[in-house]
């Protein structure tokens, strides 16, 4: 089976890139479908992340595609095993040039997670933007896909990046909400997916993304972007968010 490639990347630090790409490829591990993940961040959070895995949970195969000091050459530290099926590639923020290009030359999709604040939002406009024309993922067929995270229920500036999105026919398929089960995965190594009732919610966040990946459900088509305004969830299973938003401008609307 031909492997999957799944590029988590946005210009900004902290937007969840890591978070996102640990717990995607724990998801298709817990499944039993070999997956891999290649750390492109110098930091290596995500390679740090399957150490502390150790042997906890089903094995994910880690690479470290960090540009490495001297420019020595990386093709070692870059093997994957020929049977992965999914391989989640975690950027660095800030990547651009070269680096961006040579990133964005592998993936067949591409999942850009942005975190509810205005000034995020406004950066990630303009990088979706830059996506689009620098790595000319369309003309290649690429899928682009944004994902909202560390939502609160008391931050709902979404309508500006939705009607941006929108304009340009990129999905917008889940809201993350800002949860401790994400810092408990991240300290113990493990996934949502791998830990109990008490990140069912989270589960039920993050699955769309997964789906939408593993291409089993497609995302929204163009024109008919969830609503991220509105709770997804039954109001009577999950407090109703106290929304308060106005629309805000995104800077550069095409
Ligand atoms: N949905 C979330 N809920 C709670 N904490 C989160 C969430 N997403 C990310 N974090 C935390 O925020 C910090 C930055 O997230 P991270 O995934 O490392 O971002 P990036 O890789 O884009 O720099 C980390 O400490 C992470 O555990
Ligand atoms: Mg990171």
């Amino acid at each position: 089976m031909r492997m999957n490639t799944t590029l988590v990347i946005n210009s900004k630090g902290g937007s969840g890139k890591t978070t996102i790409a640990t717990n995607l490829a724990s998801y298709f591990a817990a499944n039993g479908i070999p997956a891999a993940l290649m750390d492109y961040d110098p930091q290596g959070s995500s390679l740090n992340w399957l150490q502390v895995r150790g042997q906890v949970g089903e094995k994910i195969y880690g690479a470290n595609a960090a540009p490495q000091k001297g420019g020595r050459i990386r093709s070692v530290e870059m093997f994957i095993p020929a049977n992965t099926q999914q391989l989640i590639l975690d950027a660095p923020a800030g990547a651009s040039g070269l680096l961006l290009q040579e990133i964005l030359r592998r993936p067949d999709c591409i999942v850009v997670p942005v975190a509810p604040s205005a000034i995020d939002i406004h950066a990630t406009a303009h990088f979706i933007r830059e996506l689009l024309l620098v790595g000319k993922i369309r003309a290649r067929s690429v899928r682009l896909a944004v994902v909202a995270n560390r939502v609160r229920s008391s931050m709902p500036v979404y309508q500006p990046l939705e009607r941006f999105l929108n304009s340009l026919g990129v999905p917008f398929l889940t809201r993350i909400c800002d949860s401790d089960a994400y810092l408990t995965a991240a300290e113990t190594g493990l996934g949502i997916f791998e830990m109990g009732e008490s990140a069912a919610t989270e589960r039920q966040e993050f699955l769309p993304i997964a789906e939408w990946v593993a291409q089993r459900k497609p995302a929204p088509q163009d024109g008919n972007i969830i609503e991220l305004t509105r709770p997804r969830w039954s109001p009577r299973s999950r407090p109703q968010p106290q929304f308060a938003a106005g629309p805000q401008s995104v800077s550069g609307q095409p």
